[in-house]
């Protein structure tokens, strides 16, 4: 990182995503004095003066994160927020955005350009901001930089995204490009590494060999409210699957990188993805709350699945025939996502057990949210038994061990290594592409009207019948193990 100050541009100032994320991610940041000199600038078609847009950004400090709020450092911090009006469509007003630019900076400064926009203007934006010369960046260490955020979801389809990074290369180089998926922020999903990777003791049985399957839950209770003009369109494939179960998937099961370096560690993040034996549908359930079709917004008959669960194997050495189940829903039994790894039961049982089905293996749940922490499941004598066993647990909880620390939200980790320039927790564009090319073909044998019905499922439930048969064919059952324990404390509140 260089010493200029740095800009940050947000196109969509107006909208949920700055005020409910990015300004509480940019002002905790600056609060724990992790914010390099920054000036921020919101762009919009909305008319605001800067005093009216630096209130409304207010408003949601004090309802997103208000845990954080000081009067003195936020006046300090909105002191350097301004707003200006503009229009996607206009090249003009890039122009003017340019001239802005170059009025308020009295020194070479870095800049970040944030899309949170809809991705229906995505590609017009940075046509123009190329246009405008607003892309340019002179390359060398010591200069200024130019990067760009783009927010999810990035394409609809493959086509989609291959045609957004052409756009996209075409005005920027591939350093200079930040994908969102706001999975790989969170916290819980950065130590999965450290977990693997800084410790011997588990990697030598994280194979085949001796893990009997991997299941990835990632159940919301939430339905789709009021966005569903777009969730309609997308369904649950590409809302969750194509992204985030993707990345959570690849980090589980991906190759240790020979360094931390970023490329290092999206190399094999891809290797992994490439690594997925194509999808058939009959390994596939997908499902439809009831109600979900008299939401405003919603097509009349539509057919968009809001739950899936999907069983697919990975063809390399470590995993040949490991079963990875993943599951995502809305409307269900309650917020959680969490990994987990089932270990084969063992060998041979010595003791006397009148059915060793009824045996629990060991289980490793790795607990992504909201009870963010570790568990291990294992055997334990029953005091005062002969033979008998119980199945204990072992836990690590972020907020007992951490003394209560609130864990950062996912985006004031994303935007402190945006501006930092590491793209580790970001996705390139061949990642991106390959998650495409795996869910496609699944996506359109669900689309196909000639086919079967979604199952449904009753709202608050774990989701469809059909997903528990998807595993109990397979003589398994899905497991939850985090945040069922009487002693469990109280999940941490923020992580997004
Ligand atoms: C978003 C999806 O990417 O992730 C939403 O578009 C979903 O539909 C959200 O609700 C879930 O994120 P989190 O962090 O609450 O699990």
């Amino acid at each position: 990182m260089n010493n200029h100050p740095i800009t940050i541009i947000i196109f969509g100032a107006s909208g949920d995503l700055t005020q409910r994320k990015l300004i509480p991610a940019l002002y905790n940041l600056y609060h724990k004095g992790r914010l390099p000199e920054t000036r921020i600038i919101g762009t919009s078609r909305s008319d605001f003066s800067h005093d009216q847009f630096r209130q409304h950004l207010l408003q949601g400090i004090m309802k997103f994160s208000p845990d954080t709020y000081l009067k003195t450092s936020w006046e300090k911090f909105s002191h350097n927020i301004k707003y200006r009006k503009g229009d996607l469509e206009s090249k003009k007003d890039y122009q003017g955005l340019s001239d802005t630019l170059n009025e308020l900076e009295d020194q070479p400064s870095n800049r970040l350009f944030y899309l949170a926009i809809s991705p229906e203007f995505y590609h017009q934006t940075i046509q123009n901001l190329g246009e405008a010369g607003l892309a340019k960046q002179n390359g060398s260490k010591t200069a200024p930089w130019t990067h760009i955020v783009i927010e999810k979801p990035y394409g609809k389809d493959l086509n989609t995204a291959r045609d957004l990074n052409e756009t996209v290369h075409k005005v920027f180089s591939e350093d200079q490009v930040y994908r969102i998926d706001h999975y790989l922020g969170k916290e819980t999903a950065q130590n999965i590494l450290f977990f693997r990777f800084a410790n011997t003791i588990f990697e030598p049985v994280w194979d085949r060999r001796y893990i009997d399957n991997i299941q990835i839950t990632v159940a919301e209770s939430v339905d789709v409210g009021h966005r569903a003009g777009y969730y309609d369109k997308a369904g649950i494939l590409r809302d969750m699957f194509q992204n985030h179960l993707f990345q959570l998937l690849s980090l589980v099961a991906m190759e240790a990188p020979a360094s931390f370096d970023a490329d290092a560690i999206r190399n094999e993040r891809g290797k992994l993805l490439r690594s997925i034996r194509p999808l058939r549908r009959e390994d596939s359930i997908a499902g439809q709350y009831l109600g979900y079709c008299d939401t405003e917004g919603v097509r009349e008959f539509s057919r968009t699945p809001t739950y899936a669960a999907i069983k697919l194997f990975i063809d390399n050495w470590r995993w040949k025939g490991v079963p990875f189940y993943l599951r995502s829903g809305k409307s269900l039994e309650r917020k959680a996502t969490e990994i987990t790894i089932e270990f084969q039961k063992p060998p041979h049982l010595m003791f006397g057990l009148s059915d060793p089905d009824d045996l629990t293996p060991n289980i490793l749940s790795i607990c992504i949210q909201p009870d963010e922490g570790i568990h291990l499941k294992f055997q334990a004598k029953e005091p005062d038994s002969d033979q008998n066993m119980q199945a204990v647990d072992m836990e690590f909880h972020y907020q007992k061990h951490f003394g209560g620390v609130k864990l950062p939200g996912a985006y004031e980790r994303l935007l402190s290594e945006a501006i930092a320039g590491d793209p580790s927790l970001f996705t390139r564009s061949d990642g991106i592409e390959t998650a495409w090319q795996i869910i496609d073909p699944l996506i359109h044998s669900w689309e196909d009207q000639t086919t079967e019905d979604l199952a449904v499922y009753d709202p608050g439930s774990w989701g469809p019948e059909e997903a528990e048969a998807l595993l109990v064919q397979d003589g398994r059952r899905w497991r939850m193990n985090c945040g069922l324990h009487d002693d469990c404390i109280e999940p941490l509140p923020s992580q997004t």
